[in-house]
Parts: C-alpha cells; sequence; structure tokens
C-alpha cells in the first residue's frame, strides 16, 4: 500500500491540509504532521486544538513514504526546506522525499510573495520531483461556495501526486 504524509505548516489555511487529509482514499497508507505554528493558526482560524502526538517514523526515508505533501507550505518551512534546515519533523520529512526523490507537493501560501519566497520556490520548482502548487483558486468551474474552491484545490494537489478524483468539474 502507498504511503502518504500530510504535513500542515503554519500558512493561513490549515483546516485546508486538514480536509486533504480527510479526504485521501482508504488504499493509501495516509500519516499526518502538524508543525507547532500549525497548531497555533488553527486555533486562530477553525478553534481547533490538536495535542503534541507526532510520530517520528517519517523522519527516516527507510520508512517508506512515497507522496508527502505540505499544505499549506508556510514561508518560514518554504525557506527552511530550500536551504536543507530540517529542524521540525515537517521539514526532515521534505528534506527525505528530495533525499529520496519522491513526490513533494508544496503549497505555500502568503499574500503577496517577496523575492525572497519567489527565490525559494523558483529554487525548488526545478526538482523534478517537487510541485510548486499553491492554493490559487479558479473561475473556470464556477464555484459557489468555499467548499467548491476547496474541492477544486484539494482535486489539483491528488492529480499532481496520481490520486483518481472527481472533486471538480474538468475543462472540456
Ligand atoms: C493567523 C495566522 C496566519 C498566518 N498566515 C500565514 C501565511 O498565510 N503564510 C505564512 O507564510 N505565514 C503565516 N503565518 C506566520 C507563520 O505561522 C509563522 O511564520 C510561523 O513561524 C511558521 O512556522 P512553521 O513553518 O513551523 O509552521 C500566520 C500566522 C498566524 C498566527
Amino acid at each position: 500500500m502507498k504511503k502518504i504524509l500530510v504535513c500542515i505548516s503554519g500558512a493561513s489555511g490549515a483546516s485546508l491540509g486538514l480536509k486533504l487529509y480527510n479526504m485521501i482514499p482508504s488504499n493509501y497508507e495516509r500519516y499526518l504532521v502538524v508543525s507547532k505554528n500549525a497548531k497555533i493558526v488553527l486555533e486562530k482560524e477553525e478553534n481547533i486544538f490538536l495535542d503534541d502526538d507526532i510520530s517520528a517514523a517519517p523522519a527516516s526515508g527507510s520508512f517508506g513514504i512515497d507522496i508527502t505533501f505540505i499544505v499549506p507550505t508556510s514561508m518560514n518551512t518554504l525557506a527552511k526546506i530550500a536551504l536543507g534546515i530540517a529542524d521540525n519533523l515537517i521539514t526532515r520529512s521534505a528534506l527525505v522525499a528530495i533525499k529520496e526523490k519522491k513526490k513533494l507537493i508544496l503549497a505555500p501560501r502568503e499574500m503577496p510573495f517577496t523575492q525572497i519566497h519567489l527565490k525559494y520556490m523558483y529554487e525548488l520548482s526545478t526538482y523534478p520531483n517537487i510541485y510548486i502548487a499553491p492554493p490559487i483558486i479558479a473561475y473556470y468551474n464556477n464555484p459557489k461556495t468555499l467548499n467548491d474552491i476547496e474541492m477544486f484545490l484539494i482535486g489539483k494537489w491528488f492529480d499532481l501526486a496520481g490520486i483518481k478524483n472527481n472533486f471538480f468539474k474538468r475543462w472540456e
């Protein structure tokens, strides 16, 4: 069974990462890591309180994670990954994905982006196994609700990961 790791860093929209995690089909083994700062964002934006129960298994390449999502990716986490800093389970897992050449899907969230953010996004986008896929909404599928927007985003992220889905209306 393929293993998927979903990491939630402390950018706005941490609940979107939780939703993505919950949408992963049951034929995948799934794991979740939440950064300390993501917990603060979740508390402020969603009234969700999470405990500190994170497993260290994904910190080792031998655990065999196939696909890693970091949704959302804070600029802090983005910069650390680009610089090769592995100071927590999320940044370490990202660097494991890079060294093992496994899919790493990053969803950087900030408004506006600075030169620093764009430089690191560009650098990471040159790795063949990394996707820079920010939570940017589309209008062509005529979203009516926040759920429509989120399902479009999760569907696009799943497409990148090779996870079949019909979460949004495709352009024909
Ligand atoms: C309510 C709230 C919203 C935030 N939104 C963002 C954001 O959209 N993007 C971002 O890069 N940082 C955002 N931050 C700041 C990050 O949480 C902060 O840089 C933190 O150090 C990130 O840590 P992490 O990368 O370990 O999760 C936000 C913070 C708070 C409290």
